[in-house]
Protein backbone atom coordinates (compact mmCIF):
# COMPACT_ATOMS: atom_id res chain seq x y z
CA UNK A 1 0.00 0.00 0.00
CA UNK A 2 1.25 3.17 -0.87
CA UNK A 3 2.18 6.09 1.75
CA UNK A 4 -0.92 8.13 0.84
CA UNK A 5 -3.02 4.55 1.46
CA UNK A 6 -1.72 3.71 4.68
CA UNK A 7 -2.72 7.82 5.35
CA UNK A 8 -6.05 7.28 4.65
CA UNK A 9 -6.43 3.80 6.24
CA UNK A 10 -5.34 5.03 9.25
CA UNK A 11 -7.18 8.33 9.47
CA UNK A 12 -10.73 6.22 8.84
CA UNK A 13 -9.89 3.70 12.03
CA UNK A 14 -9.61 6.64 13.93
CA UNK A 15 -12.27 8.34 13.33
CA UNK A 16 -14.34 4.84 13.64
CA UNK A 17 -13.15 3.99 16.75
CA UNK A 18 -13.50 7.26 18.43
CA UNK A 19 -16.64 7.87 17.23
CA UNK A 20 -18.83 7.48 20.38
CA UNK A 21 -16.46 10.39 21.40
CA UNK A 22 -17.55 12.62 18.74
CA UNK A 23 -20.14 11.77 16.61
CA UNK A 24 -23.29 11.73 19.51
CA UNK A 25 -22.16 15.55 20.17
CA UNK A 26 -21.89 16.19 16.10
CA UNK A 27 -25.56 14.62 16.17
CA UNK A 28 -26.94 16.38 17.89
CA UNK A 29 -25.76 20.23 17.21
CA UNK A 30 -27.27 18.96 13.86
CA UNK A 31 -30.62 18.64 15.50
CA UNK A 32 -30.63 21.15 16.76
CA UNK A 33 -29.67 23.24 13.85
CA UNK A 34 -33.03 20.95 11.71
CA UNK A 35 -34.97 21.42 15.02
CA UNK A 36 -34.89 25.26 14.23
CA UNK A 37 -34.98 25.14 10.76
CA UNK A 38 -38.33 22.79 10.51
CA UNK A 39 -39.88 24.27 13.47
CA UNK A 40 -39.42 27.84 12.64
CA UNK A 41 -36.69 29.79 14.21
CA UNK A 42 -38.49 31.88 17.58
CA UNK A 43 -38.96 32.84 20.54
CA UNK A 44 -36.93 34.81 23.41
CA UNK A 45 -34.32 33.51 25.48
CA UNK A 46 -34.10 33.34 28.89
CA UNK A 47 -31.60 33.49 29.88
CA UNK A 48 -29.95 34.64 26.82
CA UNK A 49 -29.47 38.20 25.81
CA UNK A 50 -32.38 39.72 26.12
CA UNK A 51 -33.07 38.11 29.55
CA UNK A 52 -30.24 37.74 31.73
CA UNK A 53 -30.06 35.05 34.60
CA UNK A 54 -30.87 38.08 36.95
CA UNK A 55 -34.30 38.92 35.47
CA UNK A 56 -34.97 34.93 34.59
CA UNK A 57 -37.62 34.91 37.68
CA UNK A 58 -39.15 38.21 37.42
CA UNK A 59 -40.10 37.76 33.84
CA UNK A 60 -41.09 33.93 34.17
CA UNK A 61 -43.08 35.04 37.68
CA UNK A 62 -44.97 38.36 35.26
CA UNK A 63 -48.88 38.13 34.50
CA UNK A 64 -48.40 38.59 31.20
CA UNK A 65 -46.02 35.78 30.67
CA UNK A 66 -49.11 33.45 31.00
CA UNK A 67 -50.23 32.57 27.68
CA UNK A 68 -49.75 28.83 27.67
CA UNK A 69 -50.49 26.98 23.96
CA UNK A 70 -51.71 29.88 21.44
CA UNK A 71 -49.58 31.33 19.49
CA UNK A 72 -46.21 29.48 19.17
CA UNK A 73 -45.39 26.80 16.75
CA UNK A 74 -43.71 25.01 19.40
CA UNK A 75 -47.20 23.94 21.15
CA UNK A 76 -47.71 21.94 17.78
CA UNK A 77 -44.41 19.97 18.92
CA UNK A 78 -45.81 19.29 22.20
CA UNK A 79 -49.08 18.92 21.28
CA UNK A 80 -48.17 16.10 19.54
CA UNK A 81 -45.88 14.37 21.89
CA UNK A 82 -48.64 14.70 24.38
CA UNK A 83 -51.52 13.54 22.43
CA UNK A 84 -54.28 12.10 22.86
CA UNK A 85 -56.04 15.27 24.02
CA UNK A 86 -53.18 17.91 24.55
CA UNK A 87 -55.99 20.56 24.41
CA UNK A 88 -57.12 19.29 28.03
CA UNK A 89 -53.98 19.05 29.29
CA UNK A 90 -53.59 20.99 32.61
CA UNK A 91 -49.59 22.35 31.28
CA UNK A 92 -51.26 22.92 28.16
CA UNK A 93 -54.57 24.50 28.46
CA UNK A 94 -54.96 28.83 28.05
CA UNK A 95 -55.24 30.28 31.61
CA UNK A 96 -59.39 31.12 31.77
CA UNK A 97 -61.91 28.75 33.43
CA UNK A 98 -61.47 25.46 32.27
CA UNK A 99 -57.25 25.43 33.15
CA UNK A 100 -59.63 27.00 36.80
CA UNK A 101 -61.24 23.86 36.60
CA UNK A 102 -58.59 21.28 35.46
CA UNK A 103 -56.22 22.66 37.93
CA UNK A 104 -58.63 22.45 40.70
CA UNK A 105 -59.57 18.94 40.38
CA UNK A 106 -55.75 18.39 40.12
CA UNK A 107 -55.33 19.71 43.66
CA UNK A 108 -58.43 18.25 45.04
CA UNK A 109 -56.88 14.92 43.72
CA UNK A 110 -53.32 15.13 44.95
CA UNK A 111 -54.49 16.92 48.61
CA UNK A 112 -56.38 13.52 49.27
CA UNK A 113 -53.38 11.72 50.73
CA UNK A 114 -51.75 12.94 54.22
CA UNK A 115 -47.94 12.68 54.43
CA UNK A 116 -48.28 9.16 55.88
CA UNK A 117 -50.84 8.42 53.35
CA UNK A 118 -48.53 8.76 50.19
CA UNK A 119 -45.52 7.12 52.39
CA UNK A 120 -47.27 3.81 52.96
CA UNK A 121 -48.71 3.86 49.60
CA UNK A 122 -45.63 4.75 48.45
CA UNK A 123 -43.47 2.25 50.27
CA UNK A 124 -46.39 -0.71 49.43
CA UNK A 125 -46.34 -0.41 45.93
CA UNK A 126 -42.44 -0.17 45.61
CA UNK A 127 -42.10 -3.37 47.60
CA UNK A 128 -44.81 -4.95 45.50
CA UNK A 129 -42.82 -3.75 42.04
CA UNK A 130 -39.50 -4.92 43.48
CA UNK A 131 -40.79 -8.42 44.57
CA UNK A 132 -41.47 -9.07 41.46
CA UNK A 133 -38.53 -8.74 39.97
CA UNK A 134 -36.32 -12.43 38.70
CA UNK A 135 -34.66 -13.67 41.20
CA UNK A 136 -33.99 -10.90 43.35
CA UNK A 137 -30.99 -12.42 45.21
CA UNK A 138 -28.72 -12.66 42.51
CA UNK A 139 -27.17 -9.39 40.66
CA UNK A 140 -29.14 -8.49 38.07
CA UNK A 141 -28.66 -5.42 35.19
CA UNK A 142 -32.01 -3.40 35.10
CA UNK A 143 -33.02 0.10 33.31
CA UNK A 144 -33.52 2.13 36.26
CA UNK A 145 -36.57 4.62 33.98
CA UNK A 146 -38.00 1.24 33.50
CA UNK A 147 -37.86 -0.09 36.96
CA UNK A 148 -39.36 2.59 38.65
CA UNK A 149 -42.15 2.92 36.50
CA UNK A 150 -44.90 0.53 37.51
CA UNK A 151 -44.10 1.52 40.69
CA UNK A 152 -45.79 5.26 39.82
CA UNK A 153 -48.56 3.69 37.53
CA UNK A 154 -49.34 1.86 41.08
CA UNK A 155 -49.23 4.41 42.99
CA UNK A 156 -50.67 7.12 40.48
CA UNK A 157 -53.94 4.88 39.75
CA UNK A 158 -54.34 4.50 43.36
CA UNK A 159 -54.64 8.39 43.81
CA UNK A 160 -56.87 8.78 41.54
CA UNK A 161 -59.37 5.56 42.26
CA UNK A 162 -58.54 4.94 46.08
CA UNK A 163 -57.99 1.33 45.10
CA UNK A 164 -55.28 -0.34 44.19
CA UNK A 165 -53.92 -0.89 40.43
CA UNK A 166 -54.79 -4.49 38.58
CA UNK A 167 -51.90 -5.47 36.86
CA UNK A 168 -53.53 -5.11 33.11
CA UNK A 169 -54.15 -1.46 34.12
CA UNK A 170 -51.19 -1.09 35.31
CA UNK A 171 -49.43 -2.55 31.50
CA UNK A 172 -51.91 0.14 30.11
CA UNK A 173 -50.40 2.64 31.88
CA UNK A 174 -46.91 2.18 31.53
CA UNK A 175 -47.30 1.60 27.51
CA UNK A 176 -48.69 4.97 27.41
CA UNK A 177 -46.20 6.44 29.63
CA UNK A 178 -43.27 5.03 28.02
CA UNK A 179 -44.36 5.84 24.75
CA UNK A 180 -44.76 9.37 25.35
CA UNK A 181 -41.27 9.53 26.89
CA UNK A 182 -39.92 7.95 24.23
CA UNK A 183 -41.29 10.00 21.79
CA UNK A 184 -40.09 13.01 23.52
CA UNK A 185 -36.56 11.97 23.69
CA UNK A 186 -36.74 11.01 19.96
CA UNK A 187 -35.51 7.54 20.65
CA UNK A 188 -38.87 6.19 18.98
CA UNK A 189 -42.03 7.07 17.09
CA UNK A 190 -45.36 7.66 18.75
CA UNK A 191 -47.87 4.50 18.91
CA UNK A 192 -51.18 6.26 19.17
CA UNK A 193 -52.53 2.94 19.74
CA UNK A 194 -50.89 1.77 22.87
CA UNK A 195 -52.50 5.07 24.18
CA UNK A 196 -56.09 4.61 22.79
CA UNK A 197 -56.03 1.31 24.46
CA UNK A 198 -55.92 3.28 27.89
CA UNK A 199 -57.80 5.65 26.73
CA UNK A 200 -60.63 3.42 25.97
CA UNK A 201 -59.87 2.04 29.39
CA UNK A 202 -60.57 5.12 31.12
CA UNK A 203 -63.69 5.66 29.16
CA UNK A 204 -65.21 2.59 30.20
CA UNK A 205 -64.13 3.12 33.66
CA UNK A 206 -65.16 6.98 33.72
CA UNK A 207 -68.66 5.28 32.66
CA UNK A 208 -69.55 2.53 34.88
CA UNK A 209 -67.73 3.63 38.15
CA UNK A 210 -65.85 7.26 38.25
CA UNK A 211 -63.38 8.62 40.81
CA UNK A 212 -64.33 9.63 44.26
CA UNK A 213 -63.33 12.93 43.35
CA UNK A 214 -65.72 14.52 40.59
CA UNK A 215 -63.60 15.53 37.34
CA UNK A 216 -63.83 18.56 36.02
CA UNK A 217 -67.52 19.50 35.20
CA UNK A 218 -66.51 22.09 32.22
CA UNK A 219 -65.02 18.42 30.11
CA UNK A 220 -67.15 16.24 28.53
CA UNK A 221 -66.65 12.70 29.65
CA UNK A 222 -64.27 12.12 26.65
CA UNK A 223 -62.22 14.86 27.72
CA UNK A 224 -62.11 14.05 31.45
CA UNK A 225 -60.86 10.95 30.43
CA UNK A 226 -57.97 12.60 28.84
CA UNK A 227 -57.34 14.81 31.50
CA UNK A 228 -56.56 11.52 33.55
CA UNK A 229 -54.49 10.48 30.81
CA UNK A 230 -52.82 13.67 30.52
CA UNK A 231 -51.72 14.61 33.70
CA UNK A 232 -51.90 11.44 36.18
CA UNK A 233 -51.30 8.36 33.69
CA UNK A 234 -48.68 10.23 31.37
CA UNK A 235 -47.10 13.20 33.48
CA UNK A 236 -47.38 12.04 36.95
CA UNK A 237 -45.81 8.83 35.83
CA UNK A 238 -43.31 10.23 33.28
CA UNK A 239 -41.79 12.63 35.47
CA UNK A 240 -41.36 10.62 38.76
CA UNK A 241 -40.20 7.81 37.18
CA UNK A 242 -37.13 10.32 35.35
CA UNK A 243 -36.67 11.82 38.69
CA UNK A 244 -35.86 8.85 40.24
CA UNK A 245 -33.76 7.10 37.13
CA UNK A 246 -31.60 10.16 37.92
CA UNK A 247 -31.72 9.80 41.70
CA UNK A 248 -31.00 6.57 41.82
CA UNK A 249 -28.63 7.03 38.77
CA UNK A 250 -26.39 9.33 40.94
CA UNK A 251 -25.80 7.40 43.97
CA UNK A 252 -25.09 4.07 41.43
CA UNK A 253 -21.98 6.47 40.11
CA UNK A 254 -21.17 7.93 43.42
CA UNK A 255 -20.21 5.04 45.90
CA UNK A 256 -19.36 7.52 48.50
CA UNK A 257 -22.42 9.18 48.85
CA UNK A 258 -24.53 5.43 48.62
CA UNK A 259 -22.04 3.91 51.26
CA UNK A 260 -22.85 6.77 53.33
CA UNK A 261 -26.62 6.29 52.91
CA UNK A 262 -26.84 2.47 53.58
CA UNK A 263 -24.38 2.44 55.86
CA UNK A 264 -26.94 4.26 58.72
CA UNK A 265 -23.91 5.92 59.64
CA UNK A 266 -26.25 8.97 60.97
CA UNK A 267 -29.29 9.15 62.94
CA UNK A 268 -32.19 8.21 61.16
CA UNK A 269 -33.26 11.85 60.98
CA UNK A 270 -30.51 12.93 59.47
CA UNK A 271 -30.11 10.41 56.66
CA UNK A 272 -33.45 11.82 56.18
CA UNK A 273 -32.55 15.20 56.08
CA UNK A 274 -29.23 13.68 53.44
CA UNK A 275 -30.96 11.48 51.47
CA UNK A 276 -32.89 15.41 50.91
CA UNK A 277 -29.90 17.05 50.10
CA UNK A 278 -29.15 14.14 47.74
CA UNK A 279 -32.15 14.45 46.01
CA UNK A 280 -31.73 18.32 45.41
CA UNK A 281 -28.60 17.86 44.47
CA UNK A 282 -30.21 15.69 41.74
CA UNK A 283 -32.69 18.31 40.73
CA UNK A 284 -30.16 20.96 40.60
CA UNK A 285 -27.85 18.89 37.84
CA UNK A 286 -30.39 17.10 36.05
CA UNK A 287 -33.81 19.18 36.13
CA UNK A 288 -36.47 17.61 34.30
CA UNK A 289 -37.54 20.24 32.27
CA UNK A 290 -35.54 21.44 29.76
CA UNK A 291 -37.34 24.60 28.20
CA UNK A 292 -40.98 25.31 29.31
CA UNK A 293 -42.51 28.23 26.71
CA UNK A 294 -45.06 30.90 27.58
CA UNK A 295 -46.93 33.55 25.24
CA UNK A 296 -46.95 37.03 26.38
CA UNK A 297 -50.55 38.22 26.47
CA UNK A 298 -49.20 41.78 26.99
CA UNK A 299 -46.21 44.06 27.52
CA UNK A 300 -43.79 42.95 30.23
CA UNK A 301 -41.67 46.29 31.35
CA UNK A 302 -38.46 46.30 32.43
CA UNK A 303 -36.08 48.78 33.91
CA UNK A 304 -33.05 49.82 31.19
CA UNK A 305 -34.10 47.42 28.63
CA UNK A 306 -37.05 47.61 25.45
CA UNK A 307 -39.98 46.09 27.20
CA UNK A 308 -40.81 41.93 25.81
CA UNK A 309 -43.80 43.19 23.18
CA UNK A 310 -47.23 41.23 23.42
CA UNK A 311 -47.37 37.91 21.78
CA UNK A 312 -43.85 36.98 21.93
CA UNK A 313 -43.18 33.23 23.33
CA UNK A 314 -40.60 33.19 26.02
CA UNK A 315 -38.32 30.43 26.48
CA UNK A 316 -37.22 29.62 29.55
CA UNK A 317 -34.64 27.22 29.96
CA UNK A 318 -34.35 25.20 33.01
CA UNK A 319 -30.75 23.59 32.65
CA UNK A 320 -28.87 27.32 31.60
CA UNK A 321 -30.68 28.48 34.29
CA UNK A 322 -29.87 26.43 37.16
CA UNK A 323 -26.67 26.20 36.05
CA UNK A 324 -26.06 30.00 36.63
CA UNK A 325 -26.67 30.47 39.88
CA UNK A 326 -24.03 27.37 40.88
CA UNK A 327 -20.68 26.97 42.45
CA UNK A 328 -19.84 23.12 42.64
CA UNK A 329 -18.32 23.40 39.21
CA UNK A 330 -19.70 20.30 37.76
CA UNK A 331 -19.24 18.33 41.07
CA UNK A 332 -21.95 16.32 42.74
CA UNK A 333 -21.90 17.28 46.72
CA UNK A 334 -24.82 17.01 48.12
CA UNK A 335 -23.18 19.01 51.39
CA UNK A 336 -23.26 22.04 49.64
CA UNK A 337 -26.78 22.90 50.64
CA UNK A 338 -26.11 22.90 54.10
CA UNK A 339 -24.05 26.31 53.78
CA UNK A 340 -25.77 29.32 52.31
CA UNK A 341 -22.63 30.22 50.33
CA UNK A 342 -22.22 27.40 48.93
CA UNK A 343 -26.36 26.39 48.33
CA UNK A 344 -26.84 27.11 44.54
CA UNK A 345 -28.90 29.96 44.48
CA UNK A 346 -30.55 29.29 40.66
CA UNK A 347 -32.62 26.17 42.00
CA UNK A 348 -36.42 25.42 40.21
CA UNK A 349 -36.97 21.65 40.02
CA UNK A 350 -40.81 22.78 40.19
CA UNK A 351 -41.22 25.93 38.44
CA UNK A 352 -41.90 29.37 40.12
CA UNK A 353 -44.42 29.60 42.25
CA UNK A 354 -46.11 32.68 40.15
CA UNK A 355 -46.68 31.13 37.26
CA UNK A 356 -48.11 27.84 37.28
CA UNK A 357 -45.78 25.41 39.90
CA UNK A 358 -46.35 21.67 39.71
CA UNK A 359 -48.97 20.96 41.47
CA UNK A 360 -46.51 17.83 42.67
CA UNK A 361 -44.02 20.02 44.52
CA UNK A 362 -45.18 20.00 48.08
CA UNK A 363 -45.33 15.64 48.24
CA UNK A 364 -42.80 14.79 44.94
CA UNK A 365 -39.59 14.75 47.84
CA UNK A 366 -40.96 12.97 49.87
CA UNK A 367 -42.76 9.94 47.86
CA UNK A 368 -39.14 10.10 45.88
CA UNK A 369 -37.02 9.57 49.41
CA UNK A 370 -39.58 7.06 50.45
CA UNK A 371 -39.01 4.58 46.90
CA UNK A 372 -35.34 5.28 47.14
CA UNK A 373 -35.23 4.13 50.80
CA UNK A 374 -37.01 1.27 50.14
CA UNK A 375 -34.71 0.42 46.57
CA UNK A 376 -31.29 0.77 49.26
CA UNK A 377 -32.86 -1.59 51.66
CA UNK A 378 -32.89 -4.29 49.44
CA UNK A 379 -29.94 -3.19 46.67
CA UNK A 380 -25.98 -1.95 46.36
CA UNK A 381 -26.16 -0.06 43.04
CA UNK A 382 -23.78 0.46 40.60
CA UNK A 383 -23.14 1.94 37.15
CA UNK A 384 -20.91 3.56 35.18
CA UNK A 385 -22.95 4.53 32.36
CA UNK A 386 -22.99 8.32 31.00
CA UNK A 387 -25.33 10.50 33.45
CA UNK A 388 -26.65 13.30 31.25
CA UNK A 389 -29.90 15.20 31.92
CA UNK A 390 -32.71 13.70 29.04
CA UNK A 391 -30.91 10.30 30.10
CA UNK A 392 -31.88 8.90 26.58
CA UNK A 393 -30.43 5.31 28.16
CA UNK A 394 -33.11 4.81 30.92
CA UNK A 395 -30.31 4.60 33.53
CA UNK A 396 -28.23 1.09 32.59
CA UNK A 397 -27.54 -0.34 36.29
CA UNK A 398 -26.16 -3.44 38.54
CA UNK A 399 -28.64 -4.08 41.40
CA UNK A 400 -26.40 -6.05 43.42
CA UNK A 401 -28.82 -7.81 46.62
CA UNK A 402 -27.60 -6.96 49.85
CA UNK A 403 -28.49 -10.19 51.21
CA UNK A 404 -27.42 -13.20 48.77
CA UNK A 405 -25.03 -12.90 45.52
CA UNK A 406 -22.31 -10.39 45.79
CA UNK A 407 -20.10 -9.05 43.08
CA UNK A 408 -15.93 -9.87 43.90
CA UNK A 409 -14.39 -6.48 43.43
CA UNK A 410 -12.60 -8.48 40.37
CA UNK A 411 -15.79 -9.57 38.81
CA UNK A 412 -17.47 -5.54 39.89
CA UNK A 413 -14.41 -3.96 37.62
CA UNK A 414 -14.95 -5.93 34.58
CA UNK A 415 -18.62 -5.60 34.70
CA UNK A 416 -18.65 -2.08 35.21
CA UNK A 417 -16.13 -1.83 32.46
CA UNK A 418 -18.20 -3.85 29.86
CA UNK A 419 -21.23 -1.59 31.07
CA UNK A 420 -19.11 1.57 30.09
CA UNK A 421 -18.20 0.29 26.75
CA UNK A 422 -21.26 -0.76 25.81
CA UNK A 423 -22.49 2.32 26.63
CA UNK A 424 -20.58 4.59 25.06
CA UNK A 425 -21.02 2.92 21.87
CA UNK A 426 -24.80 2.53 22.32
CA UNK A 427 -25.13 5.84 21.36
CA UNK A 428 -23.92 5.79 17.82
CA UNK A 429 -26.51 4.29 16.48
CA UNK A 430 -28.82 6.16 18.98
CA UNK A 431 -27.95 9.26 18.18
CA UNK A 432 -28.40 8.65 14.16
CA UNK A 433 -31.82 7.36 14.99
CA UNK A 434 -32.57 10.44 17.37
CA UNK A 435 -31.57 12.52 14.73
CA UNK A 436 -33.77 10.64 11.57
CA UNK A 437 -37.14 10.70 14.00
CA UNK A 438 -36.16 13.78 16.03
CA UNK A 439 -36.62 15.51 12.31
CA UNK A 440 -39.27 13.51 11.18
CA UNK A 441 -41.85 14.11 14.48
CA UNK A 442 -40.85 17.89 14.01
CA UNK A 443 -41.67 17.73 10.62
CA UNK A 444 -44.77 15.58 11.45
CA UNK A 445 -45.96 18.16 13.86
CA UNK A 446 -45.25 21.01 12.21
CA UNK A 447 -47.49 19.36 8.94
CA UNK A 448 -50.51 18.27 11.70
CA UNK A 449 -50.40 21.61 13.64
CA UNK A 450 -52.49 20.42 16.15
CA UNK A 451 -52.30 23.33 18.69
CA UNK A 452 -52.93 25.81 15.05
CA UNK A 453 -55.80 24.53 13.82
CA UNK A 454 -56.94 23.64 17.31
CA UNK A 455 -57.24 27.33 17.78
CA UNK A 456 -57.98 28.27 14.37
CA UNK A 457 -60.94 26.28 14.87
CA UNK A 458 -62.03 27.67 17.99
CA UNK A 459 -61.73 30.99 17.34
CA UNK A 460 -63.96 30.38 14.43
CA UNK A 461 -66.47 29.01 16.72
CA UNK A 462 -66.27 25.44 16.62
CA UNK A 463 -63.44 24.06 19.07
CA UNK A 464 -62.76 20.48 17.88
CA UNK A 465 -60.96 17.35 19.95
CA UNK A 466 -57.65 16.55 18.78
CA UNK A 467 -58.13 13.16 17.83
CA UNK A 468 -56.23 9.93 18.92
CA UNK A 469 -55.51 9.30 15.52
CA UNK A 470 -53.73 12.17 14.26
C1 LIG B 1 -39.90 15.16 40.69
C2 LIG B 1 -40.97 15.21 39.97
C3 LIG B 1 -41.47 16.41 39.22
C4 LIG B 1 -40.79 17.51 38.76
C5 LIG B 1 -39.30 17.81 38.91
C6 LIG B 1 -41.76 18.37 38.12
C7 LIG B 1 -41.47 19.59 37.53
C8 LIG B 1 -42.41 20.47 37.02
C9 LIG B 1 -42.13 21.79 36.53
C10 LIG B 1 -40.77 22.43 36.46
C11 LIG B 1 -43.31 22.34 36.13
C12 LIG B 1 -43.53 23.77 35.60
C13 LIG B 1 -43.37 23.85 34.10
C14 LIG B 1 -43.76 25.20 33.54
O1 LIG B 1 -43.54 26.23 34.15
O2 LIG B 1 -44.32 25.18 32.44
C15 LIG B 1 -44.33 21.35 36.33
C16 LIG B 1 -45.65 21.53 36.00
C17 LIG B 1 -46.62 20.56 36.17
N1 LIG B 1 -46.46 19.34 36.80
FE1 LIG B 1 -44.77 18.60 37.60
N2 LIG B 1 -42.98 17.76 38.18
C18 LIG B 1 -42.86 16.58 38.86
C19 LIG B 1 -43.86 15.69 39.18
C20 LIG B 1 -45.19 15.87 38.87
C21 LIG B 1 -46.24 14.99 39.30
C22 LIG B 1 -46.08 13.75 40.19
C23 LIG B 1 -47.40 15.47 38.79
C24 LIG B 1 -48.74 14.86 39.04
C25 LIG B 1 -49.88 15.33 38.99
C26 LIG B 1 -47.07 16.68 38.04
C27 LIG B 1 -47.98 17.47 37.33
C28 LIG B 1 -47.68 18.69 36.77
C29 LIG B 1 -48.67 19.54 36.11
C30 LIG B 1 -50.14 19.20 35.89
C31 LIG B 1 -48.00 20.70 35.73
C32 LIG B 1 -48.61 21.91 35.01
C33 LIG B 1 -49.04 22.94 36.04
C34 LIG B 1 -49.91 24.04 35.43
O3 LIG B 1 -49.60 24.49 34.32
O4 LIG B 1 -50.85 24.41 36.08
N3 LIG B 1 -45.72 16.89 38.12
N4 LIG B 1 -43.76 20.22 36.90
Amino acid sequence: MSATGWLITGAVVVLVATLPYWLPRAVIALRVRIFARVGGEEGVRAPGREVPAEEFKKVYGHPAANGRSRGAALSDLFWYWLSPGPEVHQEHLEPGPRYDDVARTTRQILAGLSRAQWTELVGRCTQRVLDELDGHARVQRVRLRDLMMPVWAEVYYEVVFREPCPRHVRDLITGNADDVVTALKCTGLRHMDRRARLTAHLRDRLAHDPPPVPLPSSLSRREQAYYLQGTFFNTAVVQMSEAMAHLLLALATHRPVQDRLSAGEETVDKEGAFLDRVINETLQHFPLFGVAHRITSGEIPREGREPIPAGSVLLFNYPEYQGSGSSGGGRFDPDRWLNPDTRPSAFIPFGVTANRPCPARGFAVLTMRVAAEEVLRRFRLESSVEHTRSLPSRGPCLLVPRTGASLSPARRRTRLAAMRLADRWATVPRSLTQLVLGSYMVWDARRQGLCRTYFAASSGGSAPSVTAGR
